[in-house]
């Protein structure tokens, strides 16, 4: 059952090539495979392209991954990722909660921290080893999230 499931599968292939030509069909394939990539990983990817094709990528193109961002949380989740949003060293004080804030709204804030326009120095400080490209993903994570 199974076996003849795939055998009729592969059949078909054999005769969409016969039909089509090989070219086309290489080209419809290509094509599904391109429609499968997540949306996403597919713009991430093309960002990057369009980085290293253009030397230095202009702010416009830095296309946000929450994804990614999660994975480079582990340095905020210590002060942004705990309840009631106090941390507890070196002295108990409150943190903003930043889940669920504008993708932009984030991004424009890490930014004014980096560039020292927002004076707080413990975000200065983590905010300047952060990339246009980590502010973009981390901004997509914690807009998405609750
Ligand atoms: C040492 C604790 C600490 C760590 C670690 C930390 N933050 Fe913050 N964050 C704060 C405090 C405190 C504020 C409020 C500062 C102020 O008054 O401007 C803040 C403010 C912010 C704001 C502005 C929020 C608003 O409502 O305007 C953003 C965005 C932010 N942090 C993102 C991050 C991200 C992303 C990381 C990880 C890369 C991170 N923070 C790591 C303590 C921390």
């Amino acid at each position: 059952m199974l076996n003849s499931l795939s055998f009729n599968t592969g059949g078909d292939m054999l005769n969409a090539f016969k039909q089509f030509g090989f070219r086309q069909s290489v080209a419809v394939a290509i094509a599904a495979v391109g429609v499968a990539c997540s949306a996403p990983s597919f713009a991430q990817g093309a960002a990057k392209a369009a980085a290293k094709g253009a030397g230095a990528a202009a702010p416009t193109e830095i296309v946000g991954n929450a994804q990614a961002g999660a994975k480079k949380n582990s340095a905020c989740i210590g002060c942004h990722g705990i309840p009631e949003y106090r941390t507890a060293f070196p002295v108990t004080y409150r943190v903003p909660k930043i889940a669920g804030q504008s993708e932009k709204y984030l991004e424009s804030a890490l930014k004014a921290y980096r560039s020292g326009e927002r004076p707080h120095p413990s975000m200065k400080g983590i905010a300047t080893t952060l990339t246009d490209q980590d502010i973009a993903d981390l901004s997509a994570f914690y807009a998405g999230k609750n």
